[in-house]
Parts: C-alpha cells; sequence; structure tokens
C-alpha cells in the first residue's frame, strides 16, 4: 500500500466476491491509514481470518477493534480475534452484549444477539474494553462515533428488534455506532448496520467534527495546520461513505431522503453494501453516478488520503 492512501477492505459481505473467499450474511472491514489499523466488525464467524490470511492482511497488527453493534453478523468473531490480537483495544458499547431477537414478517422469532462465545470472549477482555459512550479516537485519526442521536422524522420507523424473546419490549439498537477517518481532503464514513439511519448517522459525525474544533486538521503535528473542506452547507465534506445502510425495509420516502442527501456532501464514493437493500442501492447507483461504487467479499477501496480514488 502507498504510505499516501487509505484502504478499506471488505473482508466479509453477504456478496461473493473472488474464488476462495468466503462470503456470510454480515459485515467486516479493514480500515489501513497512513496512521493506523483498525477492524472494524469481524462478521458472523471466523470466515474474516480467513479471508484475511487470503487477502494477505495482518489482522494481529489492528491498533483498535471497533463492534459497531452487538447483533450476531458482526461480532461473530470477537473470540477468533481477541485471541488473534491481545493487545489491541476493543472500542464497544456496554449495550452491545444485551439479549436481542427479531420478529420477522412471518411471526417468525429469532436471537440476533452476540453468540455465547462472543460474550464470553467480552467479558474476558474486559481489561482491554474501551466503551464506546460518546465519541473517542480509537486510533490516529480514526473514530469511533458511540451512539448516534435519532433525529430525522423518516429515520424514526419502529424498530423490528426486540431485547426479550417473546418480542414485547422494543430494541432501539442504542449500541449502535459508526467509524470515521479524518482526511485532509475530508472524512471517510463506515458504518456497520447504521441502525440509526444513515442520515442521523452522518450529521451527527459531521457536526461532531466541525463543533469541536476538528474542523480542521492538522496534517503533521508542529507543521502547517490544513482545513477540511466543507459541503454546501458549511459542515465537512465527506468524501466516502461504505457500509450497510439498512434501507431494506424502508418506504420510497426515506430512500429519497436518503439519496438526495447523500448527493449533497461531497462524496467521491459510496459502497453500500450488507443490509442495505436491492431497492435502495439501486436508488443510491442511479443518484450518485460516478461516486457508486459496488463491492463484495474481499474488495478494496483505495483513496489517496489528500484526496481522489486511486
Ligand atoms: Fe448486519
Ligand atoms: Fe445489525
Amino acid at each position: 500500500m502507498s504510505p499516501d492512501e487509505v484502504r478499506v477492505v471488505v473482508l466479509v459481505d453477504n456478496a461473493k466476491g473472488a474464488a476462495g473467499l468466503r462470503a456470510r450474511w454480515g459485515l467486516s472491514f479493514w480500515i489501513e491509514t497512513p496512521h493506523a489499523r483498525v477492524l472494524l466488525d469481524c462478521g458472523d464467524s471466523d470466515a474474516f481470518l480467513h479471508n484475511a490470511e487470503r487477502l494477505g492482511i495482518a489482522l494481529e497488527t489492528a491498533d483498535a477493534f471497533v463492534l459497531s453493534h452487538g447483533h450476531y453478523d458482526h461480532g461473530g468473531g470477537i473470540g477468533a480475534l481477541t485471541a488473534l490480537a491481545p493487545t489491541a483495544p476493543l472500542v464497544v458499547h456496554p449495550g452491545a452484549s444485551s439479549p436481542r431477537y427479531s420478529l420477522r414478517r412471518s411471526g417468525k422469532r429469532e436471537p440476533v444477539g452476540l453468540q455465547e462465545s462472543s460474550l464470553a470472549a467480552l467479558q474476558t477482555a474486559v481489561a482491554r474494553t474501551v466503551w464506546a459512550v460518546s465519541p473517542l479516537e480509537v486510533a490516529p485519526r480514526v473514530w469511533a462515533s458511540g451512539p448516534v442521536p435519532r433525529r430525522h422524522p423518516l429515520e424514526q420507523a419502529k424498530s423490528t428488534f426486540f431485547l426479550d424473546p417473546s418480542c414485547t419490549v422494543r430494541d432501539h439498537v442504542v449500541d449502535d455506532q459508526a467509524v470515521w477517518v479524518e482526511t485532509p481532503a475530508g472524512l471517510i464514513v463506515l458504518c456497520g448496520c447504521a441502525h440509526s439511519g444513515v442520515i442521523n448517522t452522518v450529521r451527527f459525525i459531521r457536526e461532531t467534527v466541525a463543533g469541536s474544533g476538528r474542523g480542521r486538521t492538522s496534517d503533521d503535528p508542529g507543521s502547517e495546520t490544513r482545513s477540511l473542506p466543507a459541503a454546501a452547507d458549511g459542515l465537512p465534506v465527506v468524501r466516502a461513505l461504505v457500509g450497510g445502510l439498512h434501507l431494506l425495509h424502508a418506504g420510497r420516502d426515506r430512500l429519497r431522503a436518503t439519496a438526495e442527501f447523500l448527493a449533497t456532501i461531497g462524496l467521491e464514493a459510496c459502497a453500500p453494501c450488507h443490509c442495505t437493500g436491492k431497492r435502495a442501492t439501486t436508488m443510491l447507483r442511479d443518484r450518485l453516478a460516478d461516486a457508486f461504487v459496488e463491492v463484495a467479499t474481499g474488495c478494496e477501496l483505495r483513496l489517496a488520503y489528500s484526496g481522489g480514488r486511486t
């Protein structure tokens, strides 16, 4: 990898990639920047290990592991991960360990929380756990959002997840968080499932960066300070958005609002995957044109650190 690039590798996604890689329902991203290496999520099993080995990625060099939320398809490999990289901090919200269930349209109830093996691994790794209760820098210029305020009226749909096996207590997935990378050309945002809503998530990150004064980023300590570029609304540009957008059951108004919003924030690349859904993916492909990027297991997105796709 060039030292002046940000590289996002899709270690696991539902979509099949190259032969020899294991595609699974779930998500795992390897993020490499000139300053840091971070793993976001680890799929539903040890498939991420298998794929990382095939792709020549040394997971044990990770500076941090971030769990986007406590669903089985994002944290199923935690046991394997903690054995592999015993010192990297685990960045997770306390709510990720909640028992949780999904009520299907058919009426079928299914457990969707973390597996027993993952819960046990989280318990044994508590000494190196960092609780993500607010935005925090997990590695140089790589941030975890912590919980995302749910503000957009179209992203207030009733959750189909529950905290009890009888499916009476709704689970709003309060542990849901995203990751962002700060580069001189803008932000790169990565979502696990975006259960908080992608508009809410992106807005929260941009406002957090702008409000904290990090709308300006120092590229090298002691050197000239550069400004993060701003989009038309005055908030920092989001140059790339990658991940599951959880729009499978979204209505037309929400899909349109999402596509319109994403068209205004300066995206060079938008790579929706995992739980985004076909209708949303088609709409985003049409609306974002050249910025739309199709990804699958094993794909990688490369962005020049200072701007532009490579
Ligand atoms: Fe998911
Ligand atoms: Fe999820």
